[in-house]
């Protein structure tokens, strides 16, 4: 599925694309004709995308160290002879209770999620002289805070209040906000404990946050590259905001007690990354 868009000659830096949505974005980036070079911390992943997407380069990096940010747009400008636009998939997602948080879970947040993706969008700034797409993945977490997602709804509002400083401090670039919704496979919650989950789960009720269905990462990874050819083709108009939400209806307080449970046996969601309903 998806609609045809031809990427052909863009040069496009996707910073987290060692899994989930950023992987599934290089990979439809790749084969609609886009040159890629993809940044992440674990290098033998960076390696299978480039092998899977049939070329571009890896840039092995941790968003934490600011040598690491300036050097990513240096790799990838060089190795693809400039940039046409750079895509900020990345990010952690801490579970936890407000009151159990630590300032290490605290500050690892911001690092990768906030403060990384400005040093990148600083350095490629710099680096250019034509104007440039530059594309946030933010989360609905912003708009609808949740139990146990207290510190990551902070960082993603942050991302957001720098998207919009961006934007007044550099209006020959264009800073797009895209939100998505709830979107598996992913590991994004390689990190969540099942306890603290069967904790929070249930009071997400009324919220609207969980669906029966999640969308498909490779579904969100090809809608971002048509996305990005959109706005890649139209230089002249800004794409601010947009968002990507499951078309699927919200799931009750009863079935979540039950998801609930089932998070604290372990038992997150199923092998298609589907809750297990
Ligand atoms: N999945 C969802 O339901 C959902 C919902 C709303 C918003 N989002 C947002 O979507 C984006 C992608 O998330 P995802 O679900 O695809 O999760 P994911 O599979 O965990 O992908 C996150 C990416 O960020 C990279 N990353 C993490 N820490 C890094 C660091 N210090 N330096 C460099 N790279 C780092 C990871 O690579 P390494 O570990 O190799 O460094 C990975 O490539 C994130 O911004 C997330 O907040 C996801």
């Amino acid at each position: 599925m998806g609609i045809e868009v031809d990427l052909k000659g863009r040069r496009i830096l996707v910073v987290g694309a060692s899994s989930g949505v950023g992987r599934s974005t290089a990979l439809a980036i790749a084969a609609r004709g886009g040159e890629i070079a993809v940044a992440g911390r674990r290098a033998a992943q960076l390696d299978e995308v480039v092998a899977a997407a049939g070329g571009g380069v890896a840039i092995p990096a941790d968003l934490h160290r600011e040598d690491d940010c300036a050097r990513v747009v240096e790799d990838a400008v060089a190795a693809l002879g400039g940039l046409d636009a750079v895509l900020f998939p990345v990010g952690v997602s801490p579970l936890q209770l407000m009151t159990r948080l630590t300032a290490d879970t605290w500050g690892s947040a911001f690092a990768t999620n906030v403060v990384g993706p400005s040093l990148v969008t600083a350095a490629a700034v710099k680096a250019r002289t034509e104007p440039g797409l530059f594309l946030y993945v933010s989360s609905a977490n912003v708009a609808q805070p949740l139990q146990g997602l207290g510190a990551y709804g902070a960082t993603k509002a942050a991302l957001e209040h720098t998207i919009r400083t961006w934007r007044l401090e550099h209006p020959e670039h264009r800073f797009l906000r895209l939100t998505i919704g709830a979107t598996m496979p992913t590991e994004i919650h390689r990190d969540f404990s099942g306890d603290v989950l069967s904790e929070v789960l249930p009071k997400w009720a009324g919220t609207g946050v969980v669906t029966a269905d999640f969308m498909h990462v490779d579904d969100v990874g090809g809608a971002v590259a048509e996305l990005t050819a959109f706005a890649l083709a139209h230089p002249k108009i800004a794409v601010d905001d947009v968002t990507f939400s499951p078309a699927s209806a919200p799931l009750d307080a009863s079935t979540l007690g039950q998801l609930g449970q089932r998070a604290a046996e372990g038992q997150l969601l199923d092998a298609d990354g589907q809750l297990p309903l």
